[in-house]
């Protein structure tokens, strides 16, 4: 046993637990057809131009990727309309997290987020010294009124997941400028939509539209979703160039690799590729949330590749039984919502396997058994 003391903080938080690689079910079933729709990726795969870009990019293996990953950030912000020095990359919006609490948190600062949201704002805050305020949604949805209510003089952060994961919600355009102005400036307001490109509706706030009049707004924005790119790991935040000079100092020099950086450039290339997602994905949500009404399975109403579904059965028996399927999805149990599972919109005929494969497990008495 190690004699060495951690951090205090280290006591609170627990490793991240993803959902479960498709190469791990196989190992463990000895089976080879597994599905995965367990992490919001994309299941059409990603843009051949990023593929093809690197490929190109093999033979630079040995260099050093670009700090500031200069070339993309010309490209998205002439693509975005907004000033260059507004942009930072990371390894995955996930480093941009860390990289806000890391700067700007400091001992016993609260941080307001809601509950039940991305895990990886309490984590971050926690490591860093600071306390997680959690506000508690309704019908899956944030209470922006609760968690303005919840400020105090310690607040230094507040994160809004829009939409949100693992509800797939999002709060109204509205209502959440009026929940911005209301924020006074000191307190960063983080607004993380890395599922951003899958909304279409009116009723959403454009918040690169009102980055210069709050200069406290931050947005969080990801290539791994939509474009496909989560094994690269590129994610970006937007936000006041002071902030940004900030996060700048902060981060690992390194953090966004040459692959990361082509396929995301090339990426911006290929509008077809992200409009052959939305429709496929949109169609494949309805026909998700048709079936799961048919069974009277409620769930949110999702803006995103994934729906949150109430099985009305304990989410982790529904899981291990679909696992057996070869279906990887995430049980809701460990988020706060026992007999509800997450469901990423995958391809037609993953959708359709899903719902078989769910058919099946609804009938099991066991599953079907309370306790
Ligand atoms: C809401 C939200 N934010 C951030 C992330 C992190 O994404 P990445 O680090 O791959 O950019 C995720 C990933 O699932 C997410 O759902």
């Amino acid at each position: 046993m190690s004699t060495v003391k951690p951090r205090k903080q280290m006591e609170q938080i627990a490793m991240y637990a993803p959902g479960k690689p498709v190469e791990e079910l196989q190992r463990e079933l000895g089976i080879t057809h597994v599905i995965k729709m367990a992490s919001n990726e994309n299941p059409y795969g990603s843009s051949p131009l990023a593929q093809q870009a690197v490929q190109n990019e093999i033979k630079n293996t040995h260099y050093y990727p670009e700090i500031t990953a200069p070339v993309l950030a010309e490209k998205l912000a002439a693509h975005l309309n907004i000033d260059k020095n507004r942009l930072i990359f990371g390894n995955g919006s996930d480093e941009i997290i860390r990289l806000l609490t890391r700067t700007y948190i400091e001992e016993n600062d609260e941080v307001i987020m809601a509950s039940v949201t991305f895990p990886r704002y309490k984590t971050n805050v926690i490591i860093d010294g600071g306390v997680p305020v959690e506000v508690e949604m309704k019908e899956g949805t944030h209470d922006l009124q609760a968690m303005r209510a919840a400020i105090t003089d310690k607040t230094k952060m507040i994160f809004v997941c829009n939409p949100n994961n693992p509800t797939g919600t999002i709060v109204g355009a509205k209502e959440l400028l009026e929940f911005i102005e209301s924020v006074p400036a000191h307190i960063v307001v983080v607004v993380d939509e890395a599922y951003y490109e899958y909304v279409h509706t009116d009723d959403y706030l454009e918040t690169l539209d009102y980055m210069e009049q709050y200069p406290n707004l931050i947005s969080l924005r990801t290539f791994s979703k939509i474009y496909g790119l989560a094994s690269l790991r590129v994610g970006y935040g937007i936000m006041h160039p002071d902030i940004a000079g900030e996060l700048l100092k902060n981060k690992d020099p390194f953090n966004v690799n040459r692959f990361a950086q082509v396929a995301a450039l090339a990426s911006l290339d290929d509008e077809e590729f992200m409009n052959n997602t939305k429709t496929w994905n949109d169609a494949g949500r309805r026909y998700l949330e048709d079936e799961c009404q048919k069974r009277e399975l409620p769930s949110f109403p999702s803006h995103t590749n994934f729906i949150m579904v109430d099985t009305k059965r304990p989410a982790e028996k529904v899981y291990n039984e679909l696992l057996k399927r070869g279906v990887i999805i995430r049980p809701g149990h460990m988020m706060g919502y026992p007999t509800m599972i997450r469901v990423t919109i995958g391809t037609e005929d993953e959708n359709h396997l899903f719902i078989k494969a769910l058919d099946e497990v609804l009938q099991l008495q066991e599953v079907t058994e309370r306790g």
